[in-house]
């Protein structure tokens, strides 16, 4: 059984460890109060026609091998925990000539996974069995799937279903019919990581959902577009306010618990990428690699992480969706470098 532990209802940087941030995390007499709030809340609006996901269903033990010869992440030695390391820096990286092509590489190998992902995704599959393949594909193309053994995480990708907001972990339930699936898939190529995601239909999703997950899409490339050397990060949360203005204009809620996050040999590092409007400053160069990882909500903003420490859903049990790319600042603009 995957039980709520905490609540996040405000930002937490991803960069460090967003899972624990104090920021963001409350006690459980205040989660107990929001759910009895949120209960009250969600007689009262209709978020349409879909499965609920209270208890997620049960993670199989069976192991994700990585052959010997593929290249693994620090965190991922075998046989060994080591920490992730914190990033030395909090300055956003500018990449060489030759971190960009090993970005590019491990991006479009993300990209080709998550393609591969999507002909998976029907009615009837297991998140499990999308995990299990999605990991064959990675390590066939002599990758490592970054999220395996990632703080404890304990298979090679994320599936996140219907009121589950981000980091829900395959397991043996079977897609039904109207859900909507977010697929995050990252993968560790020659050193370098690219991570990427998107939110599939099951089947007939009704008009909501397909809202939702249009209007989500939506939020990223404008996000995407405004993208260029001098342009402050806060312009993608804030300013014209391109994704917050864009999910309020719909009476959707931009989830601020997650964000983007710098992105290269390591996982997670500067910049924090905020989707919502806010004041924090710091302008794109050319030369840095970022993730945009908008996750909008139908209803409430706050989320609430179940026991398994990882899959966080929303409070009120309405939709969530979410989109992702890796982005690399070029001289001119912006290369996307996760696009297809
Ligand atoms: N891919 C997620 C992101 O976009 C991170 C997942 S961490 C994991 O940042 F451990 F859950 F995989
Ligand atoms: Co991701
Ligand atoms: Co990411």
């Amino acid at each position: 059984m995957r039980r709520p532990i905490m609540l996040f209802n405000q930002v937490c940087s991803s960069a460090l460890s967003y899972r624990f941030s104090p920021l963001a995390v409350q006690n459980l007499l205040q989660i107990k109060r929001c759910i009895r709030m949120n209960s009250w809340f969600k007689k009262r609006l209709d978020f349409g026609n879909y499965q609920v996901i209270e208890t997620p269903g049960q993670v199989l033990q069976e192991l994700r091998c990585v052959p010997s010869t593929i290249m693994k992440p620090p965190y991922a030695q075998d046989g060994k925990k080591i920490p992730v390391p914190v990033p030395e820096s909090t300055k956003p990286e500018i990449k060489s000539h030759t971190q960009i092509d090993g970005m590019r590489a491990s991006c479009r190998l993300a990209r080709n996974a998550l393609i591969y992902a999507k002909e998976l995704v029907m009615v009837g599959t297991t998140t499990e069995e999308i995990d299990k393949n999605v990991h064959k594909y990675i390590i066939s193309h002599g990758a490592y799937p970054s999220p395996l053994h990632y703080k404890g995480f304990p298979k090679s990708i994320c599936t996140s279903v219907n009121n589950v907001v981000c980091h829900g972990i395959p397991d043996n339930r079977a897609l039904v019919n109207g859900d909507i699936i977010n697929v995050d898939i990252t993968v560790y190529l020659n050193g370098f990581h690219g991570d990427v995601s998107e939110t599939f239909l099951v089947g007939d999703v009704d008009e909501k959902g397909r809202e939702l997950v249009a209007v989500t899409k939506k939020c990223l490339d404008e996000a995407v577009a405004i993208c260029k050397p001098g342009r402050p990060f806060n312009h993608i949360g804030e300013q014209r306010a391109v994704i917050e203005a864009c999910a309020r204009e719909h009476g959707f809620r931009v989830v601020p618990a997650f964000t983007g996050h710098g992105i290269g040999s390591y996982f997670h590092g500067a910049p924090d990428i905020y989707h919502f409007k806010n004041t924090v400053l710091g302008l794109m160069e050319a030369g840095q690699t970022f993730t945009i990882e908008p996750a909008i909500a139908q209803g409430s903003s706050q989320c609430i992480i179940l026991e398994d420490k990882w899959t966080a859903i929303t409070s009120d049990g309405s939709r969530a969706a979410q989109f992702e790319h890796t982005v690399l600042i070029t001289e001119s603009g912006v290369e996307v470098l996760t696009s297809k």
